[in-house]
């Protein structure tokens, strides 16, 4: 031990100027310094001067220990981050001798314990970071000792015990988080002050409501990635001010209306944000949502949503987002979607949706919808006014689907739309009228279809088309040549390098024994060029 000890010194004396092993410390920004390879905190205060305001210690060769003595230098210093110190020896005195630190910062400082000793008594800490440490427990006594903390971030320890009421007396409490950490149950009990609080990624099984019932201004709750089967009821009669809530990644099985009632009588909830996804929920009944008048975003992919009620997302009339991806959803009732006046994105991409009727977005228009995802579905019935009530639709995603044909009047109402994508499905046949309404598109994909074909392509068509893909359909190669000199010559480009068509390994079409480009789908279906295709 003693010959390390004297060869750490003769490095720290012999290599002066490979600047990484020297104790030093180097002003950062005005008051702000970083130190490098201290010790101890005696060390530290010999370095310290009257004006500094904040110190960084950055250690690569040792962690940082605590001398048990009083060291008056250090009481003034305001901000302390050791998560570079390569860990801490917090000894009897702890931080009892940085009196006036406001933010401290103990991330990845392998620390098992932090109790009330290692504190002054009413000490002014305003921030305190704890992340990424080994602490078991958060006692109340420890909380008495720091009154003045607004942040206080545990996450990432190994915390199964939080004292009941451990933070009650912390007046000026707002952020807490307690994520990945031991937890069964929340026993935090009541804080007059606190908005956001996350105990998302512990094992908490059993949810009661009434256990945050002492939490009177919390905004945001975060409870993803634990155990929870049921929330029970009355959420809001707990938490009138919350707007985001957060369970992804549970077990919940159902979502019940009366989880919703508002905190009185004719009193909707504030809720903005609601997120359930990556649960089990296997269906949305009646004006399960109706409450939420203030709702923006509501996530609920990767559920086992296959039943949806007509009326599921009645009363919705502030909802930007839904996402209902990775879902069962066979079959969109009619008008399920109707009067969702502010929605912008709707995904509905991964279920096993087969067809779309006439009314699914209801009879009036939902002018802020921009971008429509129904791809990975087995959709093979759209009707023709499926979209007639979303003119300002932007995106409208169709790849991966069972289409056969298109309708003009599918398409006709949309007279903005930028980015259409109708790859992997089986068209055989896109009409000319039908690209004449495509005049704001800017990416078209009809690749992986059963396109021998396109119209005669005039100058008007397609005039704002930046980027098309085309391959993987069974194109007459004199009708391919039409196409890409098309493009060649309205710099559109087309070509997916990285894809086996392009790399020579598919065909990028099929040689006909016929002189030009036939556009008619009868001869192509006599002279069976699909057929021949599919067979190579
Ligand atoms: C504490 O330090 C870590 C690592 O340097 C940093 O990521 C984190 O943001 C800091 N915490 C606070 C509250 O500033
Ligand atoms: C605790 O500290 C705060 C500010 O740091 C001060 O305002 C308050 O009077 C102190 N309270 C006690 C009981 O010492
Ligand atoms: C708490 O710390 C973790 C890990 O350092 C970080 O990811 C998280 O954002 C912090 N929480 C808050 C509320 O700042
Ligand atoms: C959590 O609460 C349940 C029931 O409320 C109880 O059976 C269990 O022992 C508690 N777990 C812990 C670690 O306190
Ligand atoms: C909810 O938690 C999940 C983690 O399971 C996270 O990915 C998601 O972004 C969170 N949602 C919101 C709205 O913050
Ligand atoms: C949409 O709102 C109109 C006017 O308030 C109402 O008559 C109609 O029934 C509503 N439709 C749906 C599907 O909620
Ligand atoms: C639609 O979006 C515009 C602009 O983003 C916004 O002013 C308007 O309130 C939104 N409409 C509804 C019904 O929310």
């Amino acid at each position: 031990m003693l010959s390390r000890l004297v060869l750490l010194s003769a490095l720290l004396v012999f290599r002066v100027g490979q600047t990484k092993d020297i104790q030093e410390c180097e002003q950062i920004s005005h008051q702000n310094y970083e130190c490098r390879e201290i010790e101890n905190f005696e060390q530290l205060s010999q370095y310290i001067q009257e004006d500094w305001q904040s110190v960084n210690v950055v250690n690569e060769h040792t962690g940082i220990e605590n001398d048990d003595k009083p060291l008056p230098k250090l009481s003034k210093l305001l901000q302390l981050d050791l998560s570079q110190s390569g860990g801490m020896t917090l000894g009897r005195y702890g931080f009892r001798n940085f009196a006036s630190l406001q933010r401290l910062n103990l991330t990845h400082c392998q620390l098992e314990e932090l109790r009330s000793k290692h504190f002054a008594d009413n000490a002014s800490l305003l921030n305190l970071d704890v992340s990424h440490n080994d602490l078991l427990i958060i006692e109340r006594a420890l909380m008495r000792q720091l009154p003045n903390l607004v942040y206080a971030n545990f996450s990432n320890n190994l915390i199964a015990n939080v004292e009941f009421d451990a933070f009650k007396d912390l007046k000026y409490l707002e952020f807490l988080d307690l994520n990945t950490n031991e937890q069964e149950n929340i026993t935090l009990g009541s804080n007059a002050n606190l908005r956001y609080l996350s105990i998302s990624n512990n094992n908490v099984r059993d949810f009661l409501w009434c256990r945050l019932r002492g939490l009177p201004k919390l905004q945001e709750l975060h409870l993803h990635s634990n155990w929870l089967e049921v929330l029970d009821m009355g959420i809001f009669y707990a938490l009138p001010e919350l707007r985001v809530l957060n369970v992804s990644n549970n077990n919940i099985y159902e979502i019940q209306r009366n989880l919703f009632v508002g905190p009185a009588p004719d009193v909707y909830p504030l809720l903005r944000v609601l997120d359930y996804s990556s649960n089990n929920v296997k269906a949305l009944e009646d004006y399960v949502f109706s409450r939420l008048h203030h709702l923006e975003t509501l996530n609920l992919w990767f559920n086992q949503i296959s039943k949806v009620s007509p009326t599921a997302f009645r009363g919705l009339t502030e909802l930007q987002s839904l996402q209902l991806q990775g879902n069962k959803i066979v079959q969109l009732p009619d008008e399920v979607f109707g009067n969702l006046t502010a929605l912008q994105v709707l995904d509905l991409s991964k279920n096993n949706i087969r067809q779309l009727g006439a009314n699914v977005f209801g009879g009036s228009v939902l002018r802020n919808l921009s971008f429509l995802d129904l791809s990975n579905n087995n959709i093979d019935q759209l009707h023709p006014l499926a979209f007639s009530s979303l003119p300002f639709l932007q995106e409208l995603r169709l790849r991966r689907n069972k289409l056969t044909s298109l309708d003009i009047r599918m398409f006709a109402p949309l007279r903005r739309l930028r980015v259409l994508t109708l790859s992997e499905n089986r068209l055989m046949d896109i009409e000319a009228d039908l690209l004449s309404t495509f005049d704001k598109l800017t990416e078209l994909q009809i690749n992986n279809n059963q396109l021998t074909y396109l119209p005669v392509l005039e100058e008007q068509l397609l005039s704002q088309l930046r980027h098309i893909s085309i391959e993987g359909n069974p194109w007459q190669c004199l009708c391919l040549d039409e196409l890409t000199n098309w493009l060649h010559a309205r710099l559109v480009s087309y070509a997916t390098i990285a894809s086996d068509y392009y790399k020579g390994r598919k065909p990028l079409c099929i040689v006909t024994p016929m002189e030009q480009c036939v556009r008619n789908l009868e001869a192509v279906c006599e002279l069976g060029i699909v057929e021949s295709s599919e067979q190579i």
